[in-house]
């Protein structure tokens, strides 16, 4: 077997899983030469988050930061994670939105683009997916994994089959919420092998304590390419520890040959950073304790945090083990999405209103009516009649791609921000995120001094 490939998220995941992805740019570049000497196979920088944080906290310019980032790493690709036809932002955009996004990504330092689906309809995949192959990239496109009775393994050979036929270059399993376990891990990639022979990479998370294991099986398997961060940022929601997977498999036949000594230089550039967010507050300790629950009930870990506040917050903490018993029944009735986002939120709102207001389905959220409706794509299974019948009638649902109901965008959007746009990237931002993507653009027109004061703003709001 071949050597194994490690792709490192400190940059992306890592630092979105622990501190809320707050790392600035000028705490990113000092280390980048370095990195770009270790012999990582890709290193993952960019995505919806980091995208968000740079223009909602940080005033920093996204894509500046790419370019940055380009300049000094020569030798490895760059990644990044791209939500389908929601590219970075929360709704669906135009096919002509997605083509230049993708173009802009590629031409400002990106090499490999992760495509995913929450619902793994690749008809919300195949206009990034085509954009990434004609502008030059390499297409990744990813299987979120999720556990219930219609994901079978025979499912997940017929999504890696037709992602082989759309012309992806690599495959990745996305297992967001560190719930695929060792050894149905192991006959999974072993599955998917059998009907495809592209680069399969697996994405997991340390938060259920299992990951190393899963690691360890998926490499007998035979995986290509495994995701891990530098143990500074690695570990409780983040992934595990790039050394102590290098370490564990020095000598063997999967051994990756990254320069140890150059990891552990890394992995100490990063611990001033760490303790200024641990002190600040922005590391919660809680992010690195290993949680088992989340293998019981098969959520995600952050998806528990948020319905406890959500429920703290209505006075309803006392009803948190009732809300867990009725999500699993919301994802039946709505044929079992994956819980990635967006889903993760609907499906855990819809089970919260359930829950309080005594009748089930008798508040529903315009996400969940626009799901039954067929606007985000195609439900892994038929969804409930009764329930689809008491949520929008007798209206029948769209049962198209989702984007061919929406027209171009880019001229009407440009036409929107008017001057404030000096780039196609400009407008980019303001497309993803229209408000503060907006209101990032008015800053930087401002003198100095009032960007700052805007700025503790920001920070006021955060904490
Ligand atoms: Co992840």
């Amino acid at each position: 077997m071949d050597k194994l490939k490690i792709t490192e998220t400190v940059l992306r995941d890592g630092h979105q899983s622990l501190i809320a992805t707050r790392l600035r740019t000028d705490e990113i570049l000092p280390i980048l030469e370095k990195m770009d000497q270790v012999g990582y196979y890709a290193l993952e920088v960019w995505g919806g988050a980091t995208f968000d944080a740079c223009i909602r906290f940080l005033d920093e310019d996204p894509w500046e930061r790419l370019r940055e980032i380009k300049k000094r790493v020569k030798n490895t690709k760059l990644q990044m994670l791209l939500r389908g036809q929601n590219l970075l932002g929360y709704r669906h955009y135009g096919d002509d939105i997605v083509e230049k996004f993708v173009e802009k990504s590629i031409t400002n330092g990106i090499d490999i683009i992760r495509i995913f689906d929450a619902l793994n309809d690749l008809r919300n995949i195949k206009v990034a997916a085509a954009a990434t192959k004609k502008f030059g990239g390499h297409c990744q496109i990813a299987i979120s994994y999720t556990i219930s009775p219609v994901h079978t393994t025979e499912y997940y050979k017929k999504l890696a089959k037709d992602i082989d036929e759309m012309g992806a270059d690599s495959i990745a399993i996305k297992d967001m919420a560190g719930i695929l376990l060792p050894e149905y891990g192991y006959e999974l990639i072993k599955a998917i092998k059998t009907v495809t022979n592209l680069p399969l990479e697996l994405h997991t998370h340390a938060t259920s304590g299992i990951s190393e294991m899963l690691y360890q099986k998926a490499i007998e398997a035979g995986i290509d390419i495994i995701d891990t961060a530098i143990s500074t940022f690695a570990g409780g929601t983040s992934q595990p520890a790039t050394e102590s997977i290098v370490r564990a498999l020095k000598g063997t036949e999967r051994d990756p040959g990254l320069n140890l000594t150059l990891l552990k230089e890394i992995a100490e550039y990063f611990k001033p950073i760490r303790k200024k967010y641990i002190d600040d507050g922005t590391l919660n300790p809680q992010a690195l304790f290993t949680e088992p629950s989340i293998l019981e009930y098969q959520l995600p870990g952050g998806m528990l945090s948020n319905l406890v506040s959500q429920l703290t917050a209505q006075k309803a903490a006392n009803r948190y083990e009732e809300v867990l018993r009725e999500i699993p029944k919301v994802r039946e009735d709505l044929g079992f999405p994956p819980l990635v986002t967006p889903l993760s939120q609907m499906v855990g709102t819809q089970a919260v209103f359930n829950v309080l207001s005594g009748e089930r389905y008798k508040m529903v959220p315009k996400e969940i009516k626009d799901f039954v409706k067929g606007l985000y794509g195609k439900s892994p299974a038929p969804m409930n009649a009764e329930i689809v019948h008491k949520i929008i009638g007798d209206e029948v649902p769209y049962t198209g791609r989702p984007a061919d109901l929406l027209g171009p965008e880019l001229e009407t959007l440009k036409l929107e921000i008017g001057t404030l746009a000096k780039t196609d990237e400009d407008v980019l931002i303001y497309a993803m995120f229209p408000q503060i993507g907006k209101g990032y653009l008015e800053n930087r027109e401002k003198p100095k001094n009032i960007i700052q004061e805007t700025k503790v703003q920001h920070i006021n709001i955060v904490f």
